[in-house]
């Protein structure tokens, strides 16, 4: 296993998935994911996430074709681990791809991907985007045994899932709510000392996000849905500056 990697500056991934969801709905050709990407770059983000999901809910191939043309910012290409996905992945070769689970059988209880049970078959479906240069995440509970699992197969990061410590949150249950908060903070420091690079992120808004943005070994928040949800009411540039400014104020 690696040493651990030097702690530093916390980034800010913006998911635009929902973006193109509101385009779905009505199948029209706006709003753009793209002009979303740019104006996340305007407002501090550091990299983009999209989600291809297998039924191609939101995002489409299409709109993976345009980031990776228009962008400058690196892409965190979110997919199941299957064989269509991994083709489309080492076609765009994008900056990072997450493992993500979407089928009932690959989540933990947790919601995370079920590492620990799939270890080699997902160790060699990683080998080849590693091979590409993609930087490899595994979206996984705050597991202990999840994340050695991970470190097992050779992922240079761990994304730990926030949702439950959200919903906790979201539902009044405060106790729950700071037990979650204690494994997740435990958990990262757990992955940074096999090796792993710590990111987080589901369910993340203005109330939640400090608290995690505070743990020293988490590298990367990626944030979507309450992102698209502000932009609503305040825009979608002040609603991402108000995110960054309570993630440095967090960290500082
Ligand atoms: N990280 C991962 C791995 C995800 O799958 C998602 C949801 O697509 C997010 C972060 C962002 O979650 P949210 O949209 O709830 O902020």
């Amino acid at each position: 296993m690696s040493t651990p990697a030097p702690l530093g500056k916390l980034r800010l991934g913006v998911n635009i998935d929902h973006v193109a969801t509101v385009r779905n709905a009505r199948g029209s050709a706006y709003p753009d994911p793209v002009r979303a990407a740019k104006l996340a770059e305007e407002a501090g983000a550091d990299g983009i996430t999209a989600h291809l999901r297998e039924d191609r809910r939101h995002i489409s191939d299409a709109d993976i074709e345009a980031l990776m043309e228009a962008l400058t910012l690196p892409l965190n290409f979110e997919m199941a681990a299957t064989d269509e996905m991994l083709a489309i992945a080492l076609r765009h070769k994008p900056h990072a791809v997450c493992i993500v689970p979407e089928r009932r059988e690959e989540r933990t209880t947790e919601g995370g991907l079920e590492v620990a049970r799939e270890e080699n078959r997902l160790a060699h479906f990683i080998a080849p985007l590693r091979d590409a240069g993609c930087r490899v995440s595994i979206f996984i509970a705050a597991d202990a045994a999840q994340i050695e699992a991970a470190a097992r197969i050779g992922a240079a990061v761990v994304e730990l899932h926030t949702g439950a410590y959200c919903d906790a949150h979201a539902e009044g249950r405060l106790k729950e709510r700071d037990a979650e908060l204690e494994r997740l903070r435990e958990m990262s420091s757990f992955a940074h000392s096999l090796g792993l690079e710590v990111h987080a992120g589901h369910g993340l808004t203005y109330d939640t996000v400090s608290r995690v943005a505070a743990f020293p070994e988490v590298m990367e928040l990626n944030i979507g849905h309450f992102l698209i949800g502000e932009a609503i009411f305040r825009g979608l540039v002040p609603a991402i500056e108000e995110m960054r400014r309570l993630m440095d104020e967090a960290r500082a």
